[in-house]
């Protein structure tokens, strides 16, 4: 593991590691026992300041900065070989970040290759996108640029930093913006390591920034500084309305991803064989920690006891342990968070909703570890906490239903609408329900937490708005303007 990374805790500003303003640090628990074994800097207000600076400069007032005159084609190539690059140091980068959030190493491998697929991908987009020309009246031309923000804060979850990093700052580089990065206190050492790649990677000073501390210190001061153009947020409802609020007393636009209860609709057609596995990894990958985890399983009465039986098999198998033991389950990112997963629990308890399966915690999984094993709740009420808050741990709730117009209400019945999946044979109940779901996307047989690079990805109602990944995050990260030509 790279030991510079874990020890310097110091920000990555304008290409140069930078002690916090007030030499303040944090430690970092590994959540796998509990203990600290890492430091980063505390930053604040003054060290947003010294990293929207340093991006302003690489951006300039208006483009003129050495970043924002680079071309298009030179920023999808430095994009290509900071993803070569990712791809070189996959193993460090999937240990630390597995190290820090708890995530089985192979889950870190994916998502460092993930992390580089985000570059490729945008690395390819930036010399295609383009504004257009408008028919408008005779004796003049119109034309539209697709131009950068200018100076783009990103806010980064501790679930998926390096994907979210990639999907955000990925798409914001390619369009020529430069960033300003506040990942989350709890897992950053992956992105201070990005971050220093790109450096060697050749990307100029201040076009690419990162501020560690926490939320309410470095966040806040970040969705609140005047400098910034446009912020993207990943996190919860609550910071994610504080952060648009700040964001708003200086018009600055905001996308935000909340995350969601994101159903899986199973009719009595389904292939049960082919929805077993793809229902259990949607909910216990990265321990339920994921915007967009299946964590309601709303099933149809004639198979519901069937598929109970089988899913609560697969999740009775589970092991829970280590992040670098790399079995099927890590541990949950902290003791609050683990604590939080205890409270709905013991509410299900309470309340006499009954449990169908649990996996297990190896017993060589530290004491002191947030070990949390999956468990599976049946007859959940639909109007149940458990039916319509995002716990953010391995938890299904399961809950059958009679019949198309009972599923839909079911499952657009919550405040929140990010993902769905609907598993059934008839085309034409595919496409009726592929349309009636109040969500963002749409998976038919199939599910797809967390992966699609390629596909627009964000949510409606709660969960937030706007659109990342695929190519309309370009957009997103673009203001138009328009430009009227008198000719004669
Ligand atoms: P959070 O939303 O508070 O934190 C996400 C990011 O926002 C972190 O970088 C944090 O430092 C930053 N932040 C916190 N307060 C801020 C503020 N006032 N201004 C600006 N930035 C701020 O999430 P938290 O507290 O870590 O987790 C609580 C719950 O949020 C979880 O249980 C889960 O339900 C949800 N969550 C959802 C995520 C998703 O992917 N949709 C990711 C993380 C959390
Ligand atoms: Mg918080």
């Amino acid at each position: 593991m790279d030991g510079a990374a874990i020890g310097r805790a110091q920000h990555f500003i304008g290409n140069r590691w930078v002690p916090a303003a007030g030499g303040q640090t944090l430690d970092v628990l590994d959540p796998s026992d509990g203990a600290p074994f890492a430091r980063i800097a505390r930053g604040e207000a003054t060290d947003v300041d010294a990293a929207v600076a340093a991006a302003r400069r690489a951006y300039g007032a208006h483009g003129e900065g050495a970043w924002g005159r680079t071309s298009a084609v030179e920023r999808g190539r430095f994009l290509m070989r900071l993803a070569q690059r990712v791809l070189e140091c996959e193993e460090e980068l999937a240990r630390l970040e597995s190290r820090c959030t708890g995530k089985p190493l192979k889950q870190g491998r994916a998502d460092a290759r993930a992390l580089a697929r985000y570059f490729e991908y945008y690395a390819g987009a930036a010399d295609k996108l383009h504004g257009q020309t408008l028919p408008y009246t005779p004796g003049m031309t119109v034309l539209t640029l697709r131009e950068p923000h200018g100076v783009t804060g990103h806010i980064i979850p501790w679930n998926y930093p390096m994907q979210i990093f990639g999907r955000s700052v990925g798409a914001a580089l390619a369009a020529g913006n430069a960033c300003v990065v506040k990942p989350a206190e709890d897992a950053c050492l992956s992105l201070l390591r990005v971050a220093e790649m790109a450096a060697e990677a050749g990307l100029p000073e201040g076009a690419l920034n990162i501020v560690t501390g926490f939320g309410h210190e470095a966040g806040a001061a970040l969705a609140a500084h005047g400098g910034i153009d446009h912020i993207s947020f990943t996190g919860s409802p609550v910071t994610g309305t504080a952060v648009a609020q700040a964001a708003a007393r200086h018009h600055c636009p905001v996308t935000l991803e909340l995350g969601g209860k994101s159903p899986q609709l199973v009719f009595a057609d389904a292939a049960l064989d082919e929805v077993v596995p793809v229902v259990v990894n949607a909910i216990v990958q990265n321990a339920g920690q994921t915007c967009s985890a299946g964590s309601r399983l709303l099933v149809e009465r004639a198979v519901y006891e069937p598929l109970l039986e089988r899913v609560g098999a697969a999740i009775a198998a589970l092991r829970v342990g280590p992040a670098l033991a790399d079995l099927d389950v890590g541990p949950l990112i902290r003791r609050s968070q683990l604590q939080r997963v205890w409270d709905y629990l013991s509410q299900a308890q309470a309340d006499g909703i009954e449990v169908v399966a649990a996996g297990s915690v190896v017993d060589s999984a530290p004491q002191e570890g947030f070990y949390q094993a999956p468990t599976l709740l049946r007859d959940v009420p639909r109007g149940h906490r458990i039916a319509q808050e995002e716990i953010f741990g391995p938890v299904l709730a399961a809950l059958p239903f009679d019949g198309e117009d009972e599923a839909l209400a079911i499952a657009n019945g919550t405040p929140f609408g990010l993902v769905a999946g609907v598993w059934t044979q008839d085309g034409a109940r595919q496409m009726r329900l592929a349309r009636n779901l109040r969500c963002g996307q749409v998976f038919i047989n199939n599910y797809g937490a967390g992966g699609g690079i390629e596909l627009p990805f964000g949510g409606v109602k709660s969960s937030g708005y706007g659109r990342e990944k695929g190519f309309e995050a370009l957009l997103g990260f673009t203001t138009l303007k328009t430009i009227a030509i008198r000719h004669g």
